[in-house]
């Protein structure tokens, strides 16, 4: 698995090194990264998930959330993330990969990874042990220029299941993110 993720980030990075070009003149739109939706998991009953998405005239979008974490946990002993593909509608959903990581304390805790902007400014901090308060995460974005070049067919919408488990086998934190990638206009 770790080796799975650290050569899709690798893989990454010499994507994002080999495509940046000098901008075409009166060039007016660009392919950006999208959040289209965050919510909860319809199982995970009490998060009272609350989101804000805001977009500026880039396209950069900041998101801020608040929710209550129902499960509290010692450790977050499995963290797995799931990625499905769908219609541009959001229907027709299809299975596309899937990350299962065994420290979801640890894939929280990380500082340097892409996802670590989701993380590192909730209030209180959200690391282990996780307590069962309320969360809030004001105006976190997240690496666009790298999400920008992952090889994800463009045209779809993907829903990514975010689900972390505490060490009674709980769900402590449940996501979906819908995203796609769209062209934006942008000014020259
Ligand atoms: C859930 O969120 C709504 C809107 O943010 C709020 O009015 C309500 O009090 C919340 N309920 C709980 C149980 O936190
Ligand atoms: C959110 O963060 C961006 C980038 O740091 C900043 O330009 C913007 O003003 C912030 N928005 C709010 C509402 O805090």
């Amino acid at each position: 698995m770790r080796t799975a993720m650290v050569s899709l980030v690798i893989g990454v990075l010499v994507l994002v090194v080999t495509t940046k070009r000098a901008p075409r003149p009166g060039q007016s739109t660009k392919l950006m990264f999208q959040w289209l939706d965050i919510v909860e998991c319809p199982e995970l009953k009490g998060q009272n998930l609350s989101v804000v998405l805001r977009y500026n005239k880039n396209g950069d979008v900041y998101a801020d959330t608040e929710w209550n974490v129902v499960n509290a946990a010692k450790k977050l002993v499995k963290l797995r993330q799931s990625v499905s593909s769908c219609r541009d509608d959001g229907t027709n959903c299809e299975h596309f990969v899937a990350w299962d990581f065994k420290d979801g304390c640890a894939f929280i805790a990380n500082r340097n990874a892409i996802w670590s902007p989701c993380f590192s400014n909730i209030r209180p901090p959200f690391l282990c042990p996780v307590a069962a308060v309320h969360y809030v995460n004001k105006n976190f974005t997240i690496d666009k220029e790298i999400l920008n070049a992952l090889p994800f067919p463009r045209g779809r919408v993907y829903k990514d299941r975010l689900e972390m488990w505490n060490e009674k086998e709980e769900l402590t934190y449940c996501i979906i993110l819908s995203f796609t990638w769209k062209y934006v206009a942008i000014r020259d």
